[in-house]
Parts: structure tokens; C-alpha cells; sequence
């Protein structure tokens, strides 16, 4: 792979591509070459990358040709078919979607927490879901301290978790409703506008949870290396536009307290603690939005269990950032193939 390698990223009209192409302009990623690909109705477009027009190009078995990393956010049908196509050109994926999460071969990477996986990788490695890495990127430090053993979960998850089109109806239906004009929604299951729902993926009927919440058990487990590890969590889809929440217990091993949680935070990567009392200053959506880091706060023992064994927190994170194209992109700096060259 040379320095300065050829790009494509399959997916790039969209919420999390726009990301792509603003984040390795700002980490200033060496781009040799970038294939700008999207459907056949965003084929002909013109996107702008450091100053110069790039022709969004209709994805094709043709489009990695020449490739050396492929970014994929396009969904999870589109990389089943096309990053095996990918990597059959040459090219090494770093795919956004659930495709290839859960498979043995495929490393599921965190940098912060296991990016002694990448080197592993056999031509795919997966980005994790955003609401188990909103969660996990502050929770490491302390389980490779004093291992968790239970975890308990509830998200506030954002629009942009579910794409541009999400967004565009979450404000259109905002703006409907203060006109007091009908809303029909059509990308989310509900009406978004001043209301909340149960994350809108399918229901297992046995279980009674859905997928995001699957995927965040199964994730945490997977990128923990740690199967007994108890998770319960509750995905909700809230009518903010960007940057997930969520309210997180955890139980550890052995008894932790709330100035333990905040040492080993206050020097944990990708993390920052924004936690003021007196002020009653918390993680906020809007301060998590365009920020790499994922916002921690309320840290406070959980009444609910004496033995003093577990902590309550409260965190917010750009999840089209380190949820999404940022966790990527620091995939993309820790290729081995880029060291070599
Ligand atoms: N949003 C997030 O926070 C987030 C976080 C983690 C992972 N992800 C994953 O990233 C992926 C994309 O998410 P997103 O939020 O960016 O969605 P989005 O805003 O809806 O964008 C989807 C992108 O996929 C392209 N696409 C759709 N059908 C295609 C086709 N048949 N061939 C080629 N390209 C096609 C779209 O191109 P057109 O514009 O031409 O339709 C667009 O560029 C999904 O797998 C999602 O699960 C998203």
C-alpha cells in the first residue's frame, strides 16, 4: 500500500460518509486517491474533498479496482455483497454496517480498547454498533481494573443513528407539528416529533428485545473477550438529531468507588469527564455533537446495591463520529498495510 493510499468509500452521501470525508480531512488522512460511491441516484454528484470536485461514481463490481481501503456505511445488504468484492480487488474494508460483526474471522475494533486485533484482519474488520461503543470506550479502563460483571443499559439514541433521511423527518415532523399540519412518517416507525420510541429495529418475539439491544450484548461481549459478562440493556430512539445518551450501572468484582471511577477516567483515551454538580452540568447531546470524545458524568454509586460493588453514570457521544466514522477512520490509521508502506 503506498503512502498515500487510494480511498473509496462506499456509502458517501450519506449521514455517516459525509463524516468519512470530514474526518480525514481534519486528522489530515493521506489520501492518494478517493472513489466517491453511492447508489445509482447519487451517481453524477459532486462532492467537494480538499478543495477539488469528486464525481460520486454509482457502486459496481468494478468500483474497487485499484482500491486500497475501502470505508463502507452503505448498510448491511450492500457489504454482504460488495466488501467481499472489495477485498477480492485488494483492497482492506472497514465496514460500518452488522454484516460481518459477529463473525469469528472478523475483528471487531475499538482502538482504545483492542486494536491489537487489526493485525489480525483478513481482508474485513467491522466497526461496532454506536450505542456498545458509546458505552464501552469509558467502561474498558475500568472493567480492566476491577472486571464488571453485570451491566446494565438504557440509551437515548438520536436520529443520525438511523441516517440522513431519519433527520430530515425528525425536523420536518417538528415543523409539521408547531404548524399543527398532518405528519406521515415514513422512515421511523412513530411519530418522531415531540415523542420517544422503543428502538425502531425488529423485536425478537421470544426475547422481547430488539436488535440494537442484541447487538450491544453481543458486541460487548465479543470486543470485552468476555462472555460471562451480564448485560441488560434498553434501546430508545429520542427526538434529538445528533449524539447518543445513555445511563449505564455497572457491578464489578471487587467494591469501586465514585473517586476510583473518576482517576481511572480522568486518563482514559476518548474520554472526557463533564460531570459539575454545583451547576448540575451533564453529558448533553449538543456537547457530544462534533466531539471525538465520548462525555462522561454522574458518577455516583448506585444506592440500589449496598455491598458498594457498583457505580451509576450518565454518558453522551457523536455516534456519526466515534460511533461511526471516526472509529473507523482511527481503524484506517492502524492498518498494518500503511505501516509497511
Ligand atoms: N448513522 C450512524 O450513526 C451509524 C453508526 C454506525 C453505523 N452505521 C451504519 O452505517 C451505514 C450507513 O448509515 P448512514 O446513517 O450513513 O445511512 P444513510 O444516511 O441512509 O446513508 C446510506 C448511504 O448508503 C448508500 N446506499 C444506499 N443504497 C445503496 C446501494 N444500493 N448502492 C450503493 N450505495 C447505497 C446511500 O446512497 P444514496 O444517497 O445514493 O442513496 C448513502 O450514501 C448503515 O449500515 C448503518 O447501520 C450508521
Amino acid at each position: 500500500m503506498s503512502n498515500e493510499p487510494v480511498i473509496a468509500i462506499a456509502g458517501v452521501t450519506g449521514a455517516v460518509g459525509a463524516e468519512f470525508i470530514a474526518t480525514m480531512d481534519r486528522r489530515k488522512f493521506p489520501v492518494g486517491k478517493l472513489k466517491a460511491l453511492a447508489s445509482a441516484r447519487s451517481a453524477g454528484k459532486t462532492l467537494d474533498f480538499r478543495g477539488q470536485g469528486i464525481v460520486v461514481e454509482g457502486l459496481n463490481e468494478r468500483s474497487f479496482d485499484g482500491v486500497d481501503i475501502a470505508l463502507f456505511s452503505a448498510g448491511g445488504s450492500i457489504a454482504r455483497k460488495f466488501a467481499p468484492v472489495a477485498v477480492k480487488a485488494g483492497a482492506v474494508v472497514v465496514d460500518n454496517s452488522s454484516a460481518f460483526r459477529m463473525d469469528p474471522e472478523v475483528p471487531l475494533v475499538i482502538p482504545e480498547i483492542n486494536a491489537r486485533r487489526i493485525r489480525e484482519h483478513k481482508g474485513i474488520i467491522a466497526n461496532p454498533n454506536c450505542a456498545a461503543i458509546t458505552a464501552l470506550v469509558p467502561l474498558w479502563p475500568i472493567h480492566r481494573t476491577n472486571r464488571i460483571k453485570r451491566l446494565i443499559i438504557a440509551s437515548y439514541q438520536a436520529a443520525s443513528g438511523a441516517g440522513a433521511a431519519a433527520m430530515a423527518e425528525l425536523v420536518d415532523s417538528t415543523r409539521a407539528h408547531l404548524d399543527g399540519e398532518p405528519f406521515q412518517p415514513k422512515v421511523m416507525p412513530h411519530p418522531y416529533a415531540f415523542n420517544l420510541f422503543s428502538h425502531n429495529t425488529p423485536v425478537d418475539p421470544e426475547t422481547g428485545y430488539n436488535d440494537e439491544e442484541t447487538k450491544v450484548i453481543r458486541e460487548t461481549r465479543k470486543i470485552f473477550e468476555d462472555e460471562q459478562i451480564a448485560i441488560g440493556v434498553t434501546c430508545v430512539r429520542v427526538p434529538v438529531l445528533r449524539a447518543h445518551c445513555e445511563a449505564i450501572t455497572f457491578e464489578c468484582e471487587r467494591p469501586i468507588s465514585e473517586a476510583e471511577v473518576r482517576e481511572i477516567l480522568s486518563s482514559a483515551s476518548g474520554v472526557r469527564i463533564v460531570d459539575d454538580r454545583a451547576n448540575n452540568y451533564f453529558p448533553m447531546p449538543v456537547d457530544a455533537s462534533g466531539q471525538d470524545d465520548v462525555l462522561v458524568g454522574r458518577i455516583r454509586r448506585d444506592l440500589s446495591d449496598a455491598s458498594g460493588h457498583s457505580i451509576a453514570m450518565f454518558v453522551a457521544a457523536d455516534q456519526l463520529l466515534k460511533g461511526a466514522a471516526l472509529n473507523a477512520i482511527q481503524i484506517a490509521e492502524l492498518l498494518p498495510e500503511r505501516a509497511m508502506a
